[in-house]
């Protein structure tokens, strides 16, 4: 069975139905990306199918597919790789997710139940494995044997990124660009990679795939800042997925550690002990957090650093010769700013 890749598309997949015929052209293109993910992980049988038949139902919004097409369209075309392509980033994408939700001992992930809240982490961890092995498995299939390349460095990345923020667990001094270093390698790496390979699997000269891999890059350092608001200030049904993780879990995110340089001596000693109570279950107490952020004009500063690296993410695209796509690509952009889950 295949589900329509639907949440993405609502906001994006309306603002390319207004650009002539990209609408059609990119839920096509969302939904042959999702075939062949789905043949690549349903040759497993028994306990696995059940599994992978489990998270495919969940689908979340494609924005890393989404961004596979479209750089490929801005660059002159798409060919059956970029579909290839897109599938390997959703499917990495989709191990990370859960084995985060391990890491964070998250229940509710795109609506749906985690697979270690339903079966243990055990049963989350290997299929993760299973998930990122599909992945490369998958990739080998592009001829071009730079892809595979490129998808391995950045693979790497990404577990650096994340074993560089579980270093930094409950560490309250941790530095802003510290904190830009791991949201670079954990989120925006991949992001990147998937503008990257549309650009150059299209036959994109260099400059072009550049400018592509740039615009992913600080589009997903906005996503990242944005996600971290969400976690925070967000409301749990839209946004789909426990909230709160970041504080139970010691991860400092951007609008805390800016709430910590700008706080005065008191507050920032209260804030400090709200952030003990709550990294070690001793408190929920979320509404106090926010009030504290709120003071210290914390949540606005974190979204005025996401439109900053959004506008960056735009002037990449600056270079590109103008085309319905990078239209499309500059508007998603904006998307990313206004999401709510
Ligand atoms: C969630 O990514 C993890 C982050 C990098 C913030 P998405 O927000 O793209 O998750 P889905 O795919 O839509 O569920
Ligand atoms: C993104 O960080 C995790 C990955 C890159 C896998 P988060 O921990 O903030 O992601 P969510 O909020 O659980 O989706
Ligand atoms: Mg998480
Ligand atoms: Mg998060």
């Amino acid at each position: 069975m295949t589900t329509a890749p639907t949440q993405f598309g609502g906001p994006v997949l309306a603002l390319a139905d207004q650009r002539g015929g990209l609408g059609g052209v990119l839920r096509d293109r969302l939904a042959s990306t999702v075939v062949v993910m789905e043949r690549e992980l349903r040759t497993a049988g028994g306990p696995t199918l059940d599994l992978v038949a489990y998270v495919e139902r969940y689908r979340g919004k494609m924005l890393r597919p989404t961004l596979v097409h479209l750089a490929g369209l801005a660059c002159g075309g798409l060919s059956p790789e970029h579909d290839i392509a897109a599938a390997v980033v959703e499917t990495i994408h989709l191990a990370t997710l859960v084995h985060d939700d391990v890491l964070d001992d998250a229940e509710i992930r795109r609506r749906g139940q985690t697979i270690n809240a339903l079966h243990g982490n055990e049963a989350a961890v290997i299929l993760g494995d299973y998930l990122i092995a599909s992945a490369f498995h998958l990739c080998s299939s592009i001829a071009d044997q730079s892809v595979a390349l490129r998808v391995g460095e950045v693979t790497k990345l990404l577990c650096e990124g994340e074993l560089l923020q579980l270093h930094h667990r409950d560490d309250f001094d941790l530095e802003l660009d510290e904190y830009y270093r791991i949201i670079d390698r954990k989120t925006a790496s991949l992001i990147a990679l998937a503008a990257e390979l549309g650009a150059r699997l299209a036959g994109a000269d260099d400059e072009t795939v550049r400018a592509l891999e740039g615009f992913g890059r600080w589009l997903g350092i906005a996503f990242q800042i944005r996600d971290d608001l969400l976690d925070l200030v967000g409301e749990q049904p839209v946004v789909g997925k426990d909230l709160g993780k970041d504080l139970d879990k010691g991860k400092m995110t951007l609008p805390v550690i800016h709430h910590l340089r700008n706080a005065d001596a008191g507050q920032r000693a209260s804030t400090l002990g709200l952030l003990e109570r709550l990294a070690h279950g001793q408190s929920r107490d979320r509404d106090s957090m926010r009030s504290a952020l709120e003071a210290t004009g914390s949540i606005d500063a974190a979204k005025e650093a996401a439109r900053e690296h959004l506008d960056r993410a735009r002037k990449s695209l600056r270079g590109l010769s103008e085309s319905p796509a990078r239209g499309l690509l500059d508007e998603l952009a904006e998307e990313a700013l206004r999401r709510d889950r």
